[in-house]
């Protein structure tokens, strides 16, 4: 057993002030010292630095980790002449990405206290070092493919992928699921098999939606720029499928859809009826000049991610958390401060379906102590202090154990 004494701590009632958690693998208790110790003599006793707040892990839970070798390949600005440069450097792109690559965006994420992610995998390439990073990580193996010629092909490479992360050992804390590439590049065969396998077999499903104008175009009006990119590439001019369509398509089954920036009111009035979240990547849509997700209006569960290095410049949550700070320069700074760290650990962890994300008995012990430079004036300004001065965290815990960056104290395979 385990007890960390820290000034604040962030539980469900909001920050307290002077207590400890006690946890083995899974949180005992918050509650002062005094008692802890009460109930746990035995318990070992570890004192954070003063100013420091006790955090759940945060949760990113939307990466797309096969990505990571992307600095300047890719270019920056437009949805479309990005998308176009995705084809073109995609191959090189994934060639230079290895295993140590990926392994060192893990270990980023984990100095910005990310506990667990949302992995976006399109080829399996990164199933290995998601084994072996200390983080949770739920897999969902993406399902692309807009021609029917190729669908059964597509489907059984999709799935042996899907096979190859179901079987992993539990200590590796793997959760298999499922992703649908979007809208423009999934035939509606193949998502109508890919939603009842992720309904049959509980997985978590994921899907790329309404992130562009250029998407919105193609799937009402069957023009514009993706018009041209499908022509020269696939020598179709005509969608798929529609938005009507697509989005019906989930209504059976709880799905994280990623981006939705130019969904209407109506479109988020139906993801929000029937039980469906965003991931709200917002320095991914101003890089790719997609828009702003209107934050303020939705009145379903958001997380905020930072989507792959292949339309980012980090995959840390605070730079994430500071961009959305900036973005969404109309909301009062405090109150959107608690709403984003609510987004990344609380929110994240159901829309995933981990059992962690909150400081409360019986959760995983997965946590993140960062440290302030100074002392907050009130437990209100607490959140927008954390987002704007944590660069690193200062310890992480998963699964109760204390984890580092290099992995020297703990691996997880
Ligand atoms: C497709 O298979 O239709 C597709 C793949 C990548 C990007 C766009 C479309
Ligand atoms: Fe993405």
């Amino acid at each position: 057993m385990k007890i960390l004494v820290a000034d604040y701590i962030y539980t469900p009632n909001g920050y307290v002030e002077y207590q400890a958690v006690a946890f083995d693998k899974q949180i005992k208790a918050v509650d002062s010292l005094e008692n802890l110790l009460q109930t746990y003599p035995e318990a070992q006793i570890i004192r954070t630095e003063p100013h420091s707040v006790i955090y759940p892990g945060f949760i990113n839970t939307h990466v797309h980790l096969e990505f990571s070798a992307n600095k300047t390949s890719l270019k920056y600005g437009s949805f479309m002449p990005w998308l176009d440069s995705v084809i073109a450097n995609r191959d090189e792109l994934m060639q230079v990405c290895d295993n140590k690559m990926m392994m060192q965006e893990c270990d980023a994420m984990l100095r910005s206290g990310i506990t667990s992610f949302g992995a976006i995998s399109s080829f399996g390439a990164e199933l290995e070092v998601c084994q072996q990073t200390p983080q949770r990580v739920v897999f969902f193996n993406e399902l692309i493919g807009s021609n029917a010629q190729y669908a059964d092909i597509l489907y059984g490479d999709f799935l042996e992928r899907l096979n190859a992360s179901q079987s992993c050992n539990p200590d590796q804390r793997i959760t298999p699921a499922i992703a649908i590439h979007s809208p423009y590049s999934v035939h509606p065969v193949l998502l109508q098999k890919a939603v009842t396998l992720a309904k049959q077999n509980k997985l978590p499903l994921s899907a790329h939606f309404l992130e562009s104008q250029a998407e919105r175009e193609w799937l009402e009006s069957g023009s514009g720029e993706l018009k041209t990119f499908f022509e020269k590439y696939f020598n179709t001019s005509t969608p798929v499928t529609n938005i009507e369509e697509f989005m019906v398509a989930f209504d059976t089954y709880p799905t994280h859809f990623t981006h939705c920036v130019q969904a209407t009111k109506a479109e988020l009035k139906h993801l929000s009826d029937k039980g469906h979240s965003i991931a709200h990547c917002p320095r991914s849509n101003r890089y790719l000049g997609c828009g702003r997700l209107k934050i303020e209006e939705l009145d379903l569960p958001f997380s905020v991610a930072t989507d792959g290095l292949s339309s980012n410049d980090s995959l840390s949550i605070f730079d994430e958390l500071r961009a959305a700070l900036m973005l969404h320069n109309d909301i009062p700074i405090q109150t959107l401060a608690g709403q984003l760290i609510k987004a990344t650990t609380a929110d994240a962890a159901d829309i995933l379906g981990l059992n962690c994300g909150k400081i409360e008995a019986d959760k995983w012990a997965d946590l993140a102590v960062i440290t302030l430079p100074d002392m907050p004036q009130t437990k209100e300004e607490i959140a927008l202090w954390s987002i704007i001065h944590t660069k690193e965290v200062s310890e992480v815990y998963i699964e109760g154990i204390k984890v580092t960056p290099s992995f020297n104290e703990e691996e997880k395979v």
